[in-house]
């Protein structure tokens, strides 16, 4: 059933546990994603980026996620990192039932102001509002710990920017990057801030940036790549690992983007169709192990963020 963002975290709140926010842009990661979540018994976000939306029309994502929503566990149809607010608005007014305005690279008033004008479109129609403060890099983009001051969120301007805003959610910097190579180093992220931010505001926390990019999914995007010219063998990916998700979950983050894995899962089983059968070519056969490999992918998040089970029937 459709729900609002709020309502998906308000109960992870209670209960202790995180919800997978995965990005789509076609039928089949749609399929994939709330299949998983239906065998899962799951509550989910299905999220669309500006590009997706760009890619694939805002009229057919919300015919797609609204079809999916159908399914007998809760669904919200998320707006990730809304920039612009034209888009925004015509994304409330269309039926999202949740949006993320993006104003992190902005001076921190101009964020505000522009936040403060998303919720006041938002609210009166019961669309949930997620903003972010805080530039999402990798840690290997900060040399020092005065650079980390500035881009990682810094819990007493979270408060204020809470307060001020009326955000249902909030999306925070800790060491997360977006993509497969998030880590030169030590894969860890700054979980004392995590905490900090958490005893400072009220509304759940959202991780960006949180893709496993496992050794393990890697390899499998790897196989067939010999049989392939000059394939992209992602040397030097690195990810979030599951204990750090973990201990991200038990200090308050209640919303995990993922997107990256899907990537990754979607190429490895392409690759490995287009490697193993030469003469597939209709689009059925060659995007079904793609599909299945994501909502392995899915169906293991689930399980990992604790989402697993607590739809309620
Ligand atoms: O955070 C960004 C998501 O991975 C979406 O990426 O803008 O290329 O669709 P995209
Ligand atoms: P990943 O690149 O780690 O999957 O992050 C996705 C994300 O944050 C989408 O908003
Ligand atoms: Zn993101």
């Amino acid at each position: 059933m459709l729900t609002t963002l709020k309502d998906i975290l308000t109960a992870a709140d209670k209960g202790g546990y995180a919800v997978g926010a995965f990005n789509t842009n076609n039928l089949e990661i749609t399929q994939a994603i709330i299949e998983a979540a239906v065998e899962e018994k799951s509550p989910v976000i299905i999220q669309t980026s500006e590009g997706a939306i760009e890619y694939a029309g805002m009229e057919f994502l919300i015919a797609l996620i609204s079809t999916a929503a159908k399914a007998p566990v809760p669904v919200a149809m998320h707006v990730d990192h809304g920039k612009n607010l034209e888009t925004i608005k015509a994304a409330i007014d269309a039926g999202y039932t949740s949006v993320m305005y993006d104003g992190s690279v902005l001076p921190y008033e101009e964020n505000l102001k522009n936040t403060l004008q998303v919720v006041a479109w938002a609210k009166p129609k019961g669309v949930s509002v997620e903003a972010e403060l805080g530039a999402i890099k990798g840690v290997e983009d900060l040399v020092s710990v005065e650079e980390k001051q500035v881009f990682f969120t810094d819990p007493a301007q979270a408060a204020d920017f809470v307060s001020k805003t009326g955000i249902d959610a909030l999306a925070i910097s800790i060491g997360t990057a977006h993509g497969a190579f998030k880590f030169k180093g030590e894969q860890r992220l700054d979980q004392e801030r995590l905490s900090a931010i958490d005893a400072a505001v009220m509304v759940p926390l959202v991780l960006h940036g949180a893709s496993g990019v496992t050794e393990e999914l890697v390899a499998k995007t790897r196989e067939f790549c010999d049989q392939l010219e000059d394939c992209n063998r992602l040397s030097g990916a690195a990810g979030v690992p599951d204990s750090e998700i973990v201990e991200a979950i038990k200090r308050g983050i209640r919303k995990i983007n993922i997107d990256s894995d899907l990537r990754i899962a979607f190429t490895a089983g392409l690759r490995e169709t287009i490697v193993r059968d030469h003469k597939a070519i209709d689009p059925r056969t060659l995007l079904k192990r793609s599909k299945q490999l994501m909502k392995e992918v899915v169906r293991h998040k689930m399980e990992l963020f604790g989402s697993k089970g607590r739809a309620k029937q």
